[in-house]
Parts: structure tokens; sequence; C-alpha cells
């Protein structure tokens, strides 16, 4: 039980009567009874038996205070988040940790990082096991959160009142590529050394258009960026201390703070967002719209409601503790007094027993990749000697493949677009449809899957294309960059999708419907170049069939 018994309150001295045992009897009783009195100093409730004391157990606990009390059946549901937010949340409590491990070995030091990489491997007890599950770990948080942004995007969670949440996940995209980035750089060996001077040379890359309007001397914002990255005009150490400082401190400190607050709007913003079909009760009725987007607001505290006053003892303990805020039932349109709390359960055990299973499994397969697969060390870092082909990591492939046109358009221009593009979707979509229907319904459906051929058959047309002709470069070698800048295949690509997009929201009058097709365009392009650059892209960034007839050097 919460509250503390009054037969084990001790004893004042003065409050002790002639003949007790005395201070030194209590001594022994104490030391006796230890464990129970530790366990309760620690745990305040008793066995989660009832559903108050269920309640109890998430509100008086720390960890799991990050839960609502109760939660919503829809949202337990495996379809509607396929469990990838707390994949994500897992891998980075894993890599923090194996992180943790890595660090007290590894020198950022450019003569001993690479040194110091190997001995992780080959010397340290269970080292290279911690490298490789750290590796596997960061890669499959890469692709965790892009996937857990597509879920949120489909089902349209970033709706009102969640569009600041979405901003946040934003934030989160762009610390995980970071944080990803900044580790890559860390073991100095070839890979790393050539795929950070290839980052390097694209924050360079507005040079492109100051060299062009031949006013880099006085003003090159290229360079400046790239010092900034760099401390220097070179991968030095320089460099590799920044992206250390970055990638084991400011970065996860960062992520750790903006998780957290991801973690809290969660809950202000009511849970997950769900359908109102995913409200009604078993005689068919829904709960208003506002107590849905407020989450259990509606329900007034205990003791303010004069039916639940007059229920039996057992019916109360049988209810949450949480009471919930009369203001919403002032604002709301329809007082909602002594309603269930419909189609909800307690959120422990249920969607801790969740997270608990999501955690172990996501740990599981990391273990188990981190024992079948090593990480790739190559040899240690030589600026003398170029890799060919240099590729970037793998969710830099598809923009490294437009660099070629255009530094300044593949590395700077189209990201930054996509990101505000993508940042800006809450606000620009404000249709009031259901959140939390996945494609919001038939029609979405359909336009996802018309979009995803037409982004396939975009993406793979132009890259067909310049295998094949090549690109106003090779038509007419005096062209000048600028032209190349504004007219490549990547920005052809960007426009054809906007062009598409506006189609959409014209033929089917909704704004969601254009999101749904730009969005899907983009996911499939972003696939099918990462594939391409990976698989057929070779030494001179030349076409290969197979990484297996690359010419041997
Ligand atoms: C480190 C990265 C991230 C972590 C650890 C994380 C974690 C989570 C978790 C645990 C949830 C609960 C639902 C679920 O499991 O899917 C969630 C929901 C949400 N996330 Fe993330 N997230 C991350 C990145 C992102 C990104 C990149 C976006 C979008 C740009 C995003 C937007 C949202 C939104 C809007 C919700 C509410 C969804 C709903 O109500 O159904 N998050 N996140």
């Amino acid at each position: 039980m919460s509250e503390l018994k009054t037969t084990e309150l001790p004893l004042s001295s003065a409050e002790r009567k002639p003949g007790d045992p005395g201070a030194l009897g209590e001594f022994l009783g104490n030391l006796l009874g230890f464990p129970r009195i530790f366990r309760n100093s620690v745990v305040r409730h008793g066995a989660p038996t009832s559903d108050r004391a269920k309640s109890e157990s998430v509100m008086s606990n720390f960890f799991l205070h990050v839960l609502a009390v109760r939660i919503h059946t829809h949202s337990l549901k495996l379809t509607t988040t396929l469990g990838l937010g707390i994949v994500t949340l897992a891998l980075f409590v894993l890599l923090t940790f194996t992180g943790i491990l890595l660090m007290v070995y590894y020198k950022p030091s450019v003569d001993q990082a690479y040194d110091s990489m190997k001995d992780i491997m080959f010397v340290v007890p269970t080292g290279r096991f911690i490298r490789n599950i750290h590796r596997w770990s960061a890669h499959a948080m890469v692709a965790c959160v892009i996937l857990h942004m597509a879920r949120v995007f489909y089902t349209a969670s970033y709706k009102k009142p969640r569009e600041f949440n979405w901003i946040l996940g934003m934030i989160l995209f762009v610390l995980t590529l970071a944080l990803s980035f900044t580790g890559y750089l860390l073991p100095w060996d070839q890979l790393a050394f050539w795929a950070i001077t290839i980052g390097a040379n694209i924050a360079q890359s507005p040079r492109e258009i100051t060299d062009a309007l031949g006013i880099t001397q006085f003003f090159d914002p290229g360079e400046m960026q790239k010092e900034l990255l760099l401390g220097a005009h070179y991968v030095g150490q320089e460099a590799l201390t920044r992206f250390y400082v970055l990638h084991v401190m400011v970065l996860p400190l960062l992520a750790t703070i903006v998780i957290a607050v991801h973690m809290w709007r969660l809950r202000k913003d009511g849970g997950l967002a769900r359908p109102s079909s995913a409200d009604e009760t078993t005689e068919g009725e829904s709960t208003s719209t506002l107590e849905r987007s407020r989450g259990f607001n509606l329900i007034p505290p205990m003791g303010m409601n004069p039916l639940l006053r007059e229920k039996s003892r057992e019916d109360r303990d049988k209810a949450p503790l949480k009471t919930w805020g009369l203001m919403a039932v002032v604002k709301g349109k329809t007082p909602a007094v002594d309603k269930e709390l419909t189609n909800t359960v307690p959120a422990y055990p249920h969607a801790l027993y969740a997270i608990a299973a999501l955690t172990m499994l996501t740990t599981a397969v990391m273990l188990l990749l981190g024992y079948l697969f090593d990480a790739p060390l190559k040899e240690m870092a030589n600026p003398a000697v170029p890799e060919n082909p240099a590729k970037a990591p793998w969710y830099f492939l598809g923009l490294q493949e437009m660099v070629g046109y255009s530094a300044f358009m593949g590395g700077v221009g189209i990201p930054s677009l996509v990101i505000l593009g993508l940042a800006l979707i809450p606000y620009l979509d404000r249709e009031r449809e259901d959140s939390g229907v996945w494609f919001s319904g038939t029609s979405g459906r359909r336009v996802a899957l018309v979009s995803f051929l037409y982004g396939l058959a975009v993406t793979v047309g132009i890259l067909v294309f310049t295998v094949r002709y090549g690109w106003l470069r090779e038509w007419y070698p005096a062209i000048p960059q600028l032209v190349i800048t504004a007219i490549n295949p990547g920005t052809v690509i960007v426009l054809a999708f906007a062009v598409w997009s506006i189609l959409t929201v014209v033929y089917t009058r909704s704004t969601r419907m254009g999101a749904i097709a730009l969005f899907t365009c983009f996911l499939i392009s972003f696939a099918i170049l990462t594939y391409f650059a990976t698989v057929h892209r070779g030494p001179n960034w030349d076409f290969y069939w197979l990484p297996s007839q690359w010419p041997t050097h």
C-alpha cells in the first residue's frame, strides 16, 4: 500500500513505555527487517493488483512516469506504430551504452586513433563485439528513424495538436544523421577519412555559385562552412577533435534532451494519434474531438463527482488515482461527467511489457548482428592515397549521386529544401481528417501507390538516361557550371515531383493527398538512389552492374 502503516512508524525515544525492548531491540528489529524496509523506501506501492495500485506504480516510478497512467488500446496495437519509435529509442540507449564502453579504450588523436581501434578489435576482451554492436546499431537507428518518420507521416499523426512534436522529430532526425556522420571519422581508416573528405567538400560547395559569380575572393561561405566543420582546410587532428567532441558529448546530450521533450509532448498531446472510431464505446457512441485530442481531460476529479462519491470503497479502489483537470470540461461543448475511460488499459503492465519486449528484441537482434558480422576497418587513413570510389555513408549516397553534377544542389540545395519541406508539412496540410489512419483511407492508399510508381519511373528513367547519354557537361563541354547547377538530374527530379504533387492537390482537392504524393515520391527516390549508388557505382563513379566487375588496381 502507498502509505506507511502506522505500526511501521518508528517511535520517538520519549514515546517508549517502560518494559519496551528499548533502542537496542528496535535496532535488531530494523536489522532483521532491513530488506522489507529498504524495499518500501524504494517501491512505495503494493503489488499492482488493482487499477489503483497499477496507477500508483506508474506515478511513483521515475522511469515509468514517462507513460500516462492509462493507455488507449489503439496505441498498443502493433499496426499503429510498428513499434518503430520504441525501437529507435532502444537503439539510442544501446548506442550510448556501447559508446561509453568504447570510449574507455579509444584515443582521439590522429597518431593513436587507428591503433586504438585495432586494440579494441584484437586485444580488448569483447572489444570487437562491442564495436560491432555499436556500428550496426548506428546504421539501424538511421534506418528506423526514417521508417518511424514515414509511419508518423502516413498515419497523419503530425496533425494538430502534434505539429510541434513533428518538428522535434525533425530535429532528432538531423541529430541522428549528425551523430552517425561524426562517428564515421573516428576509426581513422581510409573509409572514414575519404567519406569525411567528401562531406567536407560538400560543405564547401557554395563555392560553385560564388566561383561562377566571380566573388569568391570577397565572399566565400563555402570555405567558411568547411573550416567550421574541420577546423582547418583539410581532414586532420582539428577535425578529429571536433568530431569526437560532437560525437561523444554535444550531440548525445542534445539528442537526450530532445528525446525527453519528444516523449513529454507525446503525453501532453493526449497520447498517440488515433482515429475517432478507436474511441467508440460498446454502445457505438464516440467521445468528443476535444476529449480525444486532450487525452482524458474530461473526467472530473473523483472528489468533485457526486456520483463517484457515492460509490463503494471497492469501486473507488478500482479507479485510477490520477485526477483530471476541470478546465477541459469548462472548455468542451459536451461535459462528459462520469464517463468511463473508454477503451483504455492501465499502462502498467500493458505498455510496459510491450516496451520491454520490443527493447529486448532490438537488443537481441543487434547482439546477433554484432556476433555474426564484423564492422569494417580498412587500412589506416592516408591522405596521399585516395579511395576510389570514395563513398559517403549509405544514407548520404543518394545525395552523392547528385553531387556529381552539382555539389551545391546535391549537397546543400536539395537536402535543405527537403528538410524544410518536411518540417513544414504539419503547417501546410491542415485538413481536419482523422489522424491515426494509415494513408488517411482508401483514396490515400491509391495516391500513395500511383505516386510510388511515378517516383520509381521518374528516378529510374533519369538514372538510365544519364548513364546512357550523360548530361549537359558531356554534350556541351564549355557550358557554364551555373546552368548545370540549375538544370541537373536532381533539380529535374525535384521539379517532376513538385508538379506531380500540385496536380494531385488540384485533382483530389486535398492538401493531405498532395503531401502523400510528394512524400511517397521522395521516399522511393531516396531508396532507389541509395541502392543505385551503393551497388552500381564503382571507381571514378562509373556505372557497373556489379561490384565484382570493378577493375582491380
Ligand atoms: C531519435 C529519434 C526518435 C525517437 C527516439 C522517437 C521516439 C518516439 C516514440 C517512442 C514515439 C511513440 C510512438 C512510437 O513508438 O512510434 C514517437 C512518436 C512520435 N514521433 Fe518520434 N522519435 C524519433 C524521431 C522522430 C522523427 C524523425 C519524427 C518526424 C519527423 C518523429 C515524430 C513523432 C510524432 C509526431 C510522434 C507522435 C505520433 C503519434 O501520435 O502517433 N519522431 N516518437
